[in-house]
């Protein structure tokens, strides 16, 4: 029997209105990211990578295996680019926000790099793209805004040919029980199991000078038991998985780091298209 737990069971309408409020707060929040475009084209052009060290870890010597690369939820392109970095040959980002597709092309064409960027819903991704990647690369802040992680699941597994490999590296759904303003981990007051829901703005220290009053959006904690057995109902096979103490950013900065190495921070899975 399928693990298919009945919260998941979302309202498609429900998830596809989440979606759009979330497409309506991310443009808001790559205007910030526009302000950078300059300095992140020089930084890749001195050739930084952003890709994360447990994900260099995890993806080896692209060089040898990854021709294409499908990068979803791709914001800015900063690390869809960087992959270019790490050996990828080629490189696709999806991305919801029209404005961060907007600079991650023209990141792209300022470097003359081989990247291609589609504006859609991550479950919108498109069909010419199907069974074409050798790596899906996601994460560092994806699966929480994403609302059908079962339909995300079937879009992972058609874009891979097989043999090819989705790697996720994302927050641990643990780290939402924890309250962020606290210097000692104090139960925010979620249930783990239930799916929460988590919407808010963006900051007015983000975002204040740019947008006066910021759109909602929504996120979503999906436990890691829900991320894996998606992607084995969507006939992948897990080859990977690990917690980790590493951030990939500040989400606790009143928390010392000796207690944060003694909590899960992040995830890592792999799985392969057989
Ligand atoms: C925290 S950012 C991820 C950043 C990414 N790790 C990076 O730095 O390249 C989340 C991204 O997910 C995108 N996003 C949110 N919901 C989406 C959806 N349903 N389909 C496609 N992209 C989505 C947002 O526009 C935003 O760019």
């Amino acid at each position: 029997m399928k693990y298919v737990p009945e919260e998941l069971a979302h309202d498609a309408d429900e998830v596809r209105r989440r979606h759009r409020a979330n497409q309506a707060a991310w443009d808001e929040g790559a205007l910030r990211y526009t302000e950078g475009v300059a300095a992140a084209v020089a930084s890749l052009r001195a050739g930084r990578s952003s890709v994360h060290p447990v994900e260099r870890a995890a993806l080896g010597d692209p060089a040898s295996w990854c021709g294409r690369a499908v990068h979803l939820q791709c914001a800015s392109g900063q690390d869809t680019l960087s992959l270019l970095l790490e050996g990828v040959r080629e490189v696709v980002g999806v991305d919801i926000s029209g404005r961060h597709v907007d600079n991650a092309r023209a990141k792209a064409r300022a470097l003359g790099l081989a990247a291609t960027f589609h504006h859609c819903d991550v479950l919108d991704t498109p069909s010419e793209l199907d069974g074409t990647a050798d790596l899906v690369y996601t994460g560092r802040g994806a699966l929480n805004w994403i609302h059908d992680i079962r339909a995300w699941a079937g879009v992972v597994a058609r874009l891979l040919r097989p043999g090819g490999r989705v790697l996720v590296f994302d927050a641990h759904p643990a780290s939402w029980l924890f309250d962020p303003e606290e210097s000692t981990p104090v139960w925010a007051g979620i249930d783990y199991f239930a799916h929460a829901e988590r919407s808010h703005g963006w900051t007015a220290e983000y975002i204040g000078e740019v947008v006066e009053d910021p759109s909602v959006k929504h996120e979503r904690l999906w436990t890691i038991a829900d991320v894996v057995q998606s992607l084995i109902d969507a006939g992948l096979v897990l080859t990977r998985l690990e917690e980790r103490p590493d951030e990939f950013w500040n989400a606790f900065p009143a928390l010392g780091d000796e207690v944060k190495r003694m909590l899960p921070m992040t995830y890592l899975v792999t799985a392969d298209r057989r």
